[in-house]
């Protein structure tokens, strides 16, 4: 069996505390791994004003993955000014790594809304409004002008497309939805649709539907067992998937890949969850969705039994304990019981 280098970065609040049970579950699938921690987010900010220096960087890109735990400052924090972490550390890792594919996976908890859905995110994870253009014209006066735009490549679109069209094509329902804005947002919406179906083209065994991403808000909440693969651009995958894993079991259970497909570097796992400040360090985080996280990770770098065994331990816990009431320790005991 292969040996891995893997990036710690457990972050700021519950990052540490779920991301050392992930490890613990790694370990118990008897994966072998030397895992290297890099202290990245709000303390280190407040303590040195460095966000990521570009040697840390470097260090990262010569591992074969990084696990993160969580990123940011606590809302009423004057310390660290909004964005400076969002769009200097994680942002900037998902770009200059380029992690194009954010992959969100959502299987229901019992009792859960959507406790049936089973279905997988595509969230293009490197265009659109997160790229950053714009800026301000007469800042501050009567007359202040704010842009923020979208950028939207087709090197970008199709290359997330396409892998969308690829995990469908392998999965039993074969059947992807594009989510968008198309009848408002004519220019990127109408690059997206286009590729698409251009791309789909080539699929003629994945069936296809489109949904604007409003319906698709209603789809999720009402009818979550439709889909079976959804692509969708930054933003509305940002929005969708936090609504996602509120209907699937709440975001304790929501899992992330930021995938460099083309593996020209380490891919990113991290939890959807943020921070969560008010438990951080209290033994009351769920791990859940950070030690699914390292499922993915496993996937990834193929360790596929080991990374089906992690996942499936996670669901049978999850199953046998739809509201954990356990601390984060016993649940990440508990889990690496079962492998
Ligand atoms: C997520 C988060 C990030 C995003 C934030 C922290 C920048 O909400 O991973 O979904 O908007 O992508
Ligand atoms: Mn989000």
């Amino acid at each position: 069996m292969s040996h891995y280098k893997v990036a710690v970065i457990g972050g700021d609040g519950i990052g540490p505390d779920v991301l050392a049970e992930a490890l613990k579950v790694v370990r118990a699938a008897g994966v072998s791994f030397d895992a290297t921690e890099y202290e990245l987010g709000a303390a280190r900010y407040i303590r040195t004003g460095e966000v990521l220096p570009d040697s840390v960087l470097d260090e990262l890109r010569a591992h074969d993955a990084i696990l993160l735990g969580a990123i940011g400052a606590p809302a009423e924090s004057t310390e660290v000014p909004p964005g400076t972490l969002e769009r200097g550390l994680l942002l900037k890792l998902r770009f200059d790594l380029d992690l194009y594919v954010n992959l969100r996976p959502f299987v229901g908890v019992p009792g859960a809304p959507a406790e049936d859905c089973d279905f997988l995110v595509v969230r293009e994870n490197t265009e659109g409004t997160y790229a950053g253009e714009g800026g301000f014209l007469r800042k501050g006066t009567a007359h202040e002008v704010a842009t923020q735009g979208s950028v939207n490549t087709r090197m970008g679109v199709e290359r997330c497309i396409r892998y969308a069209f690829d995990l469908a094509m392998n999965r039993p329902a074969k059947h992807l939805t594009l989510v968008h804005k198309i009848n408002v947002l004519t220019f990127s919406g109408d690059l997206w649709h286009r590729t698409f179906h251009e791309v789909a083209a080539e699929y003629p065994d994945v069936t296809t539907d489109y949904n604007h991403v409003d319906a698709s808000c209603i789809y999720l909440v009402e009818q979550p067992t439709r889909y079976d693969v959804i692509v969708t651009d930054n933003l509305f995958g940002d929005i969708i998937t936090d609504l996602a894993g509120a209907v699937a079991g709440g975001i304790g259970y929501a899992a992330s890949a930021n995938l460099n497909p083309a593996r020209t570097g380490p891919s990113m796992f991290e939890p959807v969850h943020g921070a969560a400040f008010d438990i951080a360090g209290q033994n009351k985080a769920n791990p859940a969705a950070a030690i699914r996280s390292a499922a993915l990770m496993l996937d990834f770098l193929g360790e596929r039994t080991a990374a089906e065994h992690v996942t499936d331990a996670v669901l049978s816990f999850i199953n046998s304990h739809p509201n954990p009431t356990l601390s984060t320790t016993e649940i990440g005991d508990a889990i690496a019981e079962r492998l």
